[in-house]
């Protein structure tokens, strides 16, 4: 089915200058850009969208990493999207992400893993809804 997620280019590299490279594998493979944003959160804004990992021991260095720069949020779409757009992704550790992924050509470490997508549907739902009004996604 036709469906849509959410997609973070992290702190790490939009910091390096990798925007361009990252949404060109994004759109390569196939997935189409219905929303995007440069955005700089605060602390609440990145509390807020890592609430679910708040009881973890990285999460204090998480929410730093995310706000220590800006980032490129985005809604993408496509057949599949959820489960294309993590294997695009690579393994969360760039050490483990298969040859080809944006985490295997661009992750620094399991932190600075230059990209996050949602994980499920209503994750993915939750995600777009926190970044985007139904306004600024088109079609
Ligand atoms: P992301 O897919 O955005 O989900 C949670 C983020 O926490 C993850 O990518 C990493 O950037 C970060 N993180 C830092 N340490 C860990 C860890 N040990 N396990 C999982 N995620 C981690």
């Amino acid at each position: 089915a036709i469906e849509k997620t959410f997609s973070i280019i992290k702190p790490d590299a939009v910091e390096r200058g990798l925007i361009a490279e990252i949404l060109k594998m994004i759109t390569d493979s196939g997935l189409k850009i219905k929303g995007m944003k440069m955005i700089h959160m605060d602390r609440a804004k990145a509390e807020g969208f890592y609430a679910v990992h708040k009881e973890r021991p990285f999460f204090g260095e998480l929410v730093d990493y995310m706000i220590s720069g800006p980032v490129v949020v985005s809604c993408l779409e496509g057949e599949n999207a959820i489960e294309n757009y993590r294997k695009l992704m690579g393994a969360t550790n760039p050490a483990n992400a298969e040859e080809g992924t944006i985490r295997a050509a661009y992750g620094i470490d399991i932190q600075n893993n230059s990209c996050h997508g949602s994980d499920g549907p209503d994750t993915a739902k939750t995600e777009v809804a926190y970044f985007f009004n139904d306004d600024e996604l088109v079609g």
